[in-house]
């Protein structure tokens, strides 16, 4: 497998006022594989913007280096450059006085892809992103996540064979999201691109993601794909959907750990995390008591989201 991106024993400190110095990243390092969505996660101010701006150039990194499909990025850098295309956070990387045809077009242009096939690819993607009414509208009057799309857009015209998309889907409505992920699994099987993509959107991840590294102040805590993980913290869940419960019994299930108990109509619902498969028979046996109805019981999926909050504190954060 191809790496086309690594990133070693990165370091990096800002200063902050009162002459106090912030370690934004604590000598991290790894790679990431051509033609896959690598995900970079981490809570608020874990290092993830840092880490996408050092990979772009824009933060000088106190120690450690980069490279990009074997440029470094400090020495090579028009090279290196070449390979990428960015989406920062806020969305700046587009012209507000222009259309979003004339965007595309200019940033296709300034990255030398030739005219010939553009116009086609171009009305291609107004059309993926809903943009075709807007396309002759100035940027700056179209609403934020129409911009946030276009921003999305102009990345994947570049031809750039990596994008970096720090949380693209931020701000985006539900079914705008799902397009997006629906694009970007389609450049990375057909095209062989690679995404690198920080988000808070643990169904993002766990939907297009193959692996992650997780960052939490600075270090990372994880690196791993996705499916591993979730077989690491399998945490078996159930969701049973019971007749009516006695006082005494509700009590008895409230007490239990990792229960929630939800009215429903004329019954419950009994949502089960068991660490201890053990505490399944407790809540049956309340149950049994009263010969209460079991109507349902599903087992329910592993979410990512889970894993995450694992990995960052235990299930505590
Ligand atoms: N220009 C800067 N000057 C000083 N400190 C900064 C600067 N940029 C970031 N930091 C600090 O570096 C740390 C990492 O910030 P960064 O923006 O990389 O986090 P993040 O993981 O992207 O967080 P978020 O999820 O909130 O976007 C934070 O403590 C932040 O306050
Ligand atoms: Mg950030």
């Amino acid at each position: 497998m191809n790496t086309v991106l690594k990133v070693d024993n990165l370091t990096k400190i800002y200063s902050a006022p009162e002459g106090k110095q912030i370690k934004a990243l604590d000598d991290i390092s790894f790679e990431v594989p051509q033609g896959m969505i690598f995900g970079l996660l981490g809570p608020n101010g874990a290092g993830k913007t840092t880490t996408i701006k050092s990979i772009c150039g824009l933060v000088q990194p106190d120690a450690g280096s980069i490279s990009v499909m074997g440029w470094d990025v400090r020495r090579q850098r028009a090279k290196a450059m070449a390979q990428l295309a960015a989406v920062l956070e806020g969305n700046r990387n587009i012209y507000w006085r222009l259309t979003p045809r004339e965007n595309l077009e200019f940033f296709a242009a300034i990255r030398g892809r030739k005219p010939g096939s553009l116009r086609k690819e171009i009305s291609e993607l107004l059309q993926v992103f809903g943009l075709e009414e807007k396309a002759k509208q100035p940027v700056r009057k179209l609403s934020r996540g129409m911009q946030q799309k276009l921003a999305l857009a102009v990345t994947l015209v570049t031809g750039a064979p990596i994008l970096l998309l720090d949380e693209p889907t931020l701000g985006l409505d539900v079914s705008a999201s799902y397009e997006i992920r629906g694009i970007l699994r389609r450049i990375v099987q057909e095209e062989q691109r690679t995404v690198i993509i920080t988000t808070h959107d643990m169904n993002v991840v766990q939907d297009i993601c193959q692996q992650v590294v997780i960052i939490n102040d600075g270090r990372i805590v994880a690196n791993d794909s996705i499916q591993h993980l979730m077989d690491l913290f399998q945490v078996r869940s159930y969701d049973l959907s019971v007749g009516q419960l006695t006082t005494e019994q509700r009590q008895h299930l409230e007490q239990l750990p990792y229960l929630q108990l939800v009215p429903v109509n004329s019954s419950w619902q009994i949502s089960l995390d068991l660490e201890n498969p053990a505490s399944l028979w407790q809540a049956l046996d309340i149950l049994r008591q009263e010969q209460t109805p079991i109507e349902s019981v599903n087992r329910k999926e592993l979410n990512f989201e889970k894993v995450f909050m694992e990995i960052l504190g235990g299930g505590q954060a």
